[in-house]
């Protein structure tokens, strides 16, 4: 049996994501996964939340929480997303569990016996007023090169100059205001990550067949001379994974921790042991997909994310297992997305602009939201989601092919022959005609779902809906019954054996719905191995029951009231 492993990238925790953050990673994550189950691979679907750094402890703050308590909370609230847009994690961890605690500092304790760990000196702003060293993003002044009074300690957003903090004239903390910053210094741990770059290059070089996408942009950062840099690994926090080596403590790193990026991509291998933990397995259980001395050689492990972490997948997370020297399973595929944009500007979280999660399931069912996304995931280029072209696709797809031919073939065969599949001759010409177009749209369909093409996939069920559409209309059932009521019945029992056909290709884009057509139709959504035994499956007698409708029409109206409902930002 085939086994496949796959991630999601971690959806940080300081609030709800949009949908440009769902189709970047989680909802194709998903697909892909359903689809592998579907076709008798063993599957071990993983995510987690995000949940350290200083974005959270911001965040919790603001809610005038504490931060643990936050970050349980939100998770909580993620998880119940996840589960509304039915996304079908094997486990959704939380990488301020104990697990991934234990693991960070275990590798962290490998890489500095592999010498790949230096202490360096660094001088940091610290606010004595905060009682902790800013983050460079957390100050703002003055840019000495353009007079903008609010440029960042990292960049002017005016002048775009690259700054460090201490050239702003006039620093302030962007937390409590406070001006009276000064410079320490404190002692980082930094990842040697150029004494890997022979290593990361032959492996990024075995990749061959990496989407574009991933391979131009982990080919940049092993080249760029920047790319490869040192990079520190610690930070002056209070929430996150305390420094340590291993069990033990590191002298020098007492009350640091972990920088968030070295921990947050440890918690899909430690998510793996919080899966088990949570069933009860023993540790051979998740270490058969994560080491290869345990039973990982024969899984393939597919990532997906946002093409903005590419970089920290292809480059530092890879130093740090590789770095380790332990049989840690590397992942095989990545496939990475470029950014879905909103309404003519971008998704932003930060401004609250876009569809949230949440708001999206309370004004229609996840199908119609993973439909849209899934059929326009921004693969190639950049893609963007409007009002008008969400009820074009919603309209079309679903309600006027989809939906139409199933409630209109199974109304007409209640209305004739009643709720069970009509007799009748053995299929004629034109059905074996169909029946050789849909094999070979399922070829390439399967060809599709297997290369991870998620828009050519959805292009070809929609045509494999469309097909059976144009066969019912020129078929014409409800003619021919008035002349021949015996072929009318072939016809009705042929498209019948349609709904449990498309109910099992559709059910990774459209689960719901397509649980629902095979339920209809009393079998289960199994996947076909071929069309012809597909096209036999009910047989006449057999009792079904008419679904109700499975997709509504958005009208112009709703599409108004939404376009205006969140055009702004939300609070
Ligand atoms: O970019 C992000 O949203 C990060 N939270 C992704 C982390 S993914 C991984 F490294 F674990
Ligand atoms: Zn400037």
């Amino acid at each position: 049996m085939q086994r496949t492993l796959i991630t999601s990238a971690l959806p940080y925790i300081n609030g709800i994501k949009h949908l440009g953050n769902l189709v970047g990673s989680q909802l194709p994550a998903d697909l892909y996964a359903r689809y592998c189950r579907a076709r008798g691979h063993e599957v071990l679907f993983l995510c987690a939340t995000d949940e350290h750094g200083t974005p959270a402890e911001i965040a919790a703050e603001k809610a005038g929480k504490d931060v643990a308590e936050y970050c349980a909370e939100l998770h909580q609230v993620q998880a119940d997303l996840a589960e509304g847009f039915r996304l079908s994690f094997d486990h959704f961890g939380r990488s301020s569990s104990e697990q991934n605690r234990k693991l960070t500092q275990h590798l962290a304790a490998r890489l500095d016996d592999a010498g790949l760990i230096e202490e360096i000196e660094e001088r940091q702003m610290y606010s004595p007023t905060d009682g902790r060293f800013l983050p460079d993003r957390y100050i703002e002044g003055t840019c000495p090169n353009c007079g903008y009074d609010s440029a960042r300690g990292d960049q002017c957003d005016n002048c775009t100059k690259q700054l460090d903090p201490t050239d702003l004239i006039n620093p302030h903390s962007t937390i409590s205001g406070a001006t009276d910053l000064e410079v320490r210094t404190t002692k980082h741990l930094f990842l040697k990550q150029s004494k890997m770059r022979d290593a990361l290059r032959d492996w990024i070089d075995s990749k061959t067949d990496w989407p574009v996408l991933t391979t131009s942009i982990a080919k940049k950062w092993l080249n760029d001379g920047d790319g490869l840099q040192d990079r520190g690994i610690t930070r002056d926090l209070s929430w996150g994974v305390p420094v340590q080596k291993g069990d033990a403590p590191w002298p020098g790193m007492e009350g640091k921790v972990f920088y968030v990026w070295f921990d947050a991509p440890i918690e899909y291998i430690a998510c793996g042991a919080e899966w088990a933990d949570a069933k009860g397995l023993p540790d051979r259980d998740w270490q058969r997909w994560w080491r290869t001395d345990a039973g990982a050689e024969d899984v393939r492990y597919v990532q997906f994310m946002g093409k903005d972490n590419v970089p920290f997948h292809t480059l530092s997370f890879p130093v740090t297992m590789l770095g380790s020297g332990e049989p840690w399973k590397m992942v095989d595929y990545i496939k990475s997305f470029n950014y879905l944009n909103y309404d003519g500007g971008q998704f932003s979280t930060s401004r609250g602009r876009g569809v949230f999660m949440d708001q999206a399931l309370s004004i229609l069912p996840s199908d119609y939201w993973r439909w849209w996304l899934l059929s326009h995931a921004p693969e190639s280029s950049d893609s963007e989601f409007t009002w008008e072209n969400f009820q074009t696709s919603v309209n079309k797809d679903l309600a006027d092919v989809l939906g139409n031919f199933v409630s209109r073939v199974t109304k007409f065969c209640r209305g004739k022959f009643g709720e069970q599949v009509p007799g009748g001759p053995a299929y004629g010409p034109q059905e074996t005609a169909l029946m050789d177009e849909l094999q070979s749209r399922l070829e390439a369909y399967q060809a599709n779902m297997d290369a991870i093409e998620v828009r050519k996939a959805a292009t070809e069920l929609r045509a494999i809906w469309v097909a059976g559409n144009e066969y019912l209309q020129s078929a014409a059932p409800w003619t021919t019954f008035k002349t021949d009521p015996e072929q009318a019945a072939m016809q009705v029992r042929f498209a019948l054996n349609l709904i449990p056909f498309y109910a099992a290709l559709s059910a990774p884009f459209i689960p719901d719905t397509a649980a629902a057509m095979a339920e209809a139709m009393n079998v289960a959504p199994d996947w076909p191995s071929d069309v012809q035994s597909a096209m036999t499956r009910l047989s006449a007698g057999d009792a079904f029951s008419v679904p109700g409708n499975l997709f509504a029409k958005i009208t112009d109206e709703q599409r108004e009231d939404w376009q205006q409902k969140f055009a702004g930002t939300r609070d």
